[in-house]
């Protein structure tokens, strides 16, 4: 097998040996098939290349001091799914069927499966597309639900470290009453050109306000936002925002180390009480922001002073992290085991 560095891994794609496929025909789900191509043969009018009927998930299987993976909440991730696949008029995938695609995928790739202690994971993405050919506006009557994953190291290259992001005023990723709560890829679509010029400044990422009133806060590129305050864990509610399953388990661990938990609207000035301020996903894990820069209106939110991400970001990051690897047990059942 070609040597991985996996201390060195970046968040990208690396070719693995197979995925799983299951098409729906006729309103019915068909048999697994296991691929080792990496190519979709796709009719050229299908309507996901037209029309956005297009879904997508990311989670993530760690492998453990005891040389078994886990599997992070992958119930959670396939309810999603199943939201997002309602919210654009796609077949559901049904949760055994997204488990056994993804747990046959994990145990397939098993090589790819980085080794405990190397900070890398295996980032598992369930893929649901309209495949059926249509030209005018309406969902597919054919859909194509699969299963790839590949070996990866931190989303933001510099890792459990801070980082500096920026307000975007110009774009949206989505609309106040649209598929921002869905994981779609034309909401990515429409991040890019924000992200790129957030990039070139010299940002990891950008901030994004409200669509409506640009009054609140939204996310944080491709993860959601926390702040800390008073030994509280403050996060946006909002309807144009993915609802992470990350934050919503740190949300969690938050209440049961003690602290509060508030989730709702928060205000953009609030930005300026916060001790701490992270990003959160199963990409981002937590990633510390040590400055907020507001080009536009010449505002600038600074956290982390000494540099180090704060003493509560950092407990939320080893107890999940620790969850994550199995170095602590899981009260909470969201560790799945692709041998169990
Ligand atoms: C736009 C966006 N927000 C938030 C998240 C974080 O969600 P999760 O914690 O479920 O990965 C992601 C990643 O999936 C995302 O793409």
């Amino acid at each position: 097998m070609e040597s991985i560095d996996w201390r060195n891994l970046s968040f990208g794609y690396v070719r693995t040996d197979y995925n799983v496929r299951c098409y729906n025909r006729d309103g019915k789900w068909g048999e697994l098939e296991i691929m080792s191509s990496e190519y979709i043969q796709l009719h050229m009018a299908a309507t996901s290349l037209h029309y956005g009927q297009e879904a997508f998930e990311g989670l993530k299987a760690f492998r453990g001091k005891d040389n078994r993976v886990r599997v992070f909440r992958l119930a959670e991730n396939a309810k999603r799914m199943h939201n997002t696949a309602l919210g654009i008029k796609m077949a559901v995938v049904p949760e055994d069927l997204f488990r056994r695609a993804v747990l046959t995928a994990i145990r397939l790739n098993d090589r790819f499966v980085p080794p405990y202690g190397t900070g890398a994971s295996l980032y598992i993405r369930p893929l649901l597309i309209g495949t059926g050919a249509e030209v005018g506006v309406k969902p597919a009557s054919e859909y194509l639900f699969m299963v790839f994953v590949t070996p990866v190291g931190p989303y933001f290259k510099e890792g459990f470290k801070p980082v500096d992001i920026m307000v975007c005023r110009d774009y949206d990723r989505a609309a106040p009453l649209g598929t921002g709560c869905y994981k779609v890829g034309g909401n990515y679509a429409a991040s890019l050109m924000s992200l790129e010029i957030a990039h070139h400044k010299g940002f990891s990422t950008t901030l994004y306000l409200d669509p409506k009133e640009k009054k609140y806060i939204d996310e944080a590129g491709p993860a959601n936002f926390f702040g800390i305050r008073n030994n509280c864990y403050i996060t946006p509610s909002s309807k144009s925002i993915l609802p992470s399953i990350t934050n919503m388990s740190l949300q969690q661990l938050a209440w049961d180390m003690g602290m509060q938990v508030e989730c709702r609207p928060v205000p953009y000035d609030e930005l300026a009480t916060f001790e701490e301020a992270g990003a959160c996903g199963t990409a981002a894990v937590i990633t510390p922001i040590r400055k907020i820069v507001d080009p536009d209106i010449n505002r600038i939110f600074e956290y982390c002073s000494d540099g180090k991400p704060g003493p509560f970001s950092t407990r939320l990051y080893q107890k999940l992290v620790s969850i994550q690897n199995g170095d602590e047990p899981d009260p909470y059942g969201w560790i799945e085991h692709p041998d169990a």
